[in-house]
């Protein structure tokens, strides 16, 4: 397996152009593997959930996800599918002249994103999304049951569980760099609002700064079609609902999440309605 793309210069010596295309295939398998692994594991697993009390109207309606997050998620995936398909179909042999309707893509991911981290900042909960110690004691409880059958349940989660919060923080790096090497590599190439200048930085630094940009967008489509995957998976279609139609019931709230580590009462984490 070659992890990475070499051109020659003149005098014979390799220059760095990117990471080598063949990894495509290798990511896309990873990704597909770890799926169909899931796929087993929960055809075979039969757990049952953990008995709840339930207190009020459980078809009562509570926000999940309010009506400018839900569009921010929605219009930064089809940024991201548009990113996606863009740079990896034509390597696939199916040509088109993809580096505009990609740069454009790019530029309108790095707004949203910036928007985002705006809002998430000053108006959303920070702590909904960071992993804390109640995430690793949840993992030291399951491992421990999973071994000796004895002792405390891993208990409920917050508004998002550890994988989505690593999920989360995953695609947020990868995302974030490939805005950061997107951005320096708008100058290589002719826009309406400036000229193409390859000369900008060293040939060394630009095949760092490609094989960074490919890297990324390889982990990427793996972390995106995972994604995917547990977006759709059956169990979780209450989420999928939550991210169409914002709410989620107080029966899935009660059966789902932690009160106390998610309080329903919170404004800005969720709230009945
Ligand atoms: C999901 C996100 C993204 C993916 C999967 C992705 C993937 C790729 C890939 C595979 C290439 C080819 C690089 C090479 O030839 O070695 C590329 C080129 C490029 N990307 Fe991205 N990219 C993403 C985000 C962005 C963003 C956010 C921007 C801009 C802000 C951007 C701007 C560019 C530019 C300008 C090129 C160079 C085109 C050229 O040199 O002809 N990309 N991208
Ligand atoms: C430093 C950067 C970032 C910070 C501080 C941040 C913070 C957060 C927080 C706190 C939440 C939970 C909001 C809540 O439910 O109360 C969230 C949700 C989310 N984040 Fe980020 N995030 C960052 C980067 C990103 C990036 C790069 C992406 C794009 C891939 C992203 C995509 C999302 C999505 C789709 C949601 C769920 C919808 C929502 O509640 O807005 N985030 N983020
Ligand atoms: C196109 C198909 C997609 C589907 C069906 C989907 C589905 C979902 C659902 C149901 C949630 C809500 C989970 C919750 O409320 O706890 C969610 C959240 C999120 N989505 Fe997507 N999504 C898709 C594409 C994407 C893409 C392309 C990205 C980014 C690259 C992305 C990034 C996120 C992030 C960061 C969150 C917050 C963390 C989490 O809840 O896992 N999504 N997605």
């Amino acid at each position: 397996m070659t992890w990475f793309r070499y051109a020659q210069d003149v005098y014979g010596q390799d220059i760095l152009l990117g990471a080598s295309w063949g990894l495509i295939w290798w990511f896309a398998a990873a990704a597909a593997a770890f799926i169909v692994l899931h796929l087993v594991f929960k055809l075979l697993a039969r757990g049952g959930s953990p008995a709840v009390t339930m207190t009020g109207n459980p078809k009562a309606r509570m926000v999940r996800h309010h009506l400018i997050d839900r569009l921010y998620h929605w219009i930064m995936a089809c940024s991201m599918v548009t990113l996606l398909v863009t740079a990896f179909a034509p390597l696939l042999g199916w040509s088109f002249g993809w580096v505009t309707i990609h740069w454009i893509a790019g530029v309108i991911l790095a707004l949203l994103v910036g928007y985002h981290i705006i809002r998430a900042i000053g108006w959303q909960d920070i702590w909904a999304m960071t992993p804390g110690l109640a995430d690793l004691c949840g993992v030291w409880r399951t491992a421990a049951r999973a071994l000796s059958r004895r002792g405390p349940t891993a208990g409920l989660p917050g508004k998002y569980t550890l994988l989505q919060k690593l999920y989360h923080w995953g695609i947020a790096s990868m995302v974030l760099v490939l805005i950061g090497t997107g951005a320096l590599m708008l100058s290589k190439i002719d826009t309406p609002f400036w000229q193409r200048n390859p000369y900008w930085l060293s040939q060394d630094t630009w095949g760092i700064v490609y094989t960074v940009h490919d890297f990324c967008a390889l982990f990427a489509l793996s972390l995106v079609m995972v994604h995917i995957y547990f977006g759709l998976r059956p169990e979780k279609l209450w989420l999928l609902r939550s991210m169409i139609l914002g709410w989620i019931t107080r029966g899935e709230y009660l059966a789902n999440h932690d009160p106390k580590r998610w309080p329903a009462s919170d404004p800005t984490n969720g709230s009945e309605r």
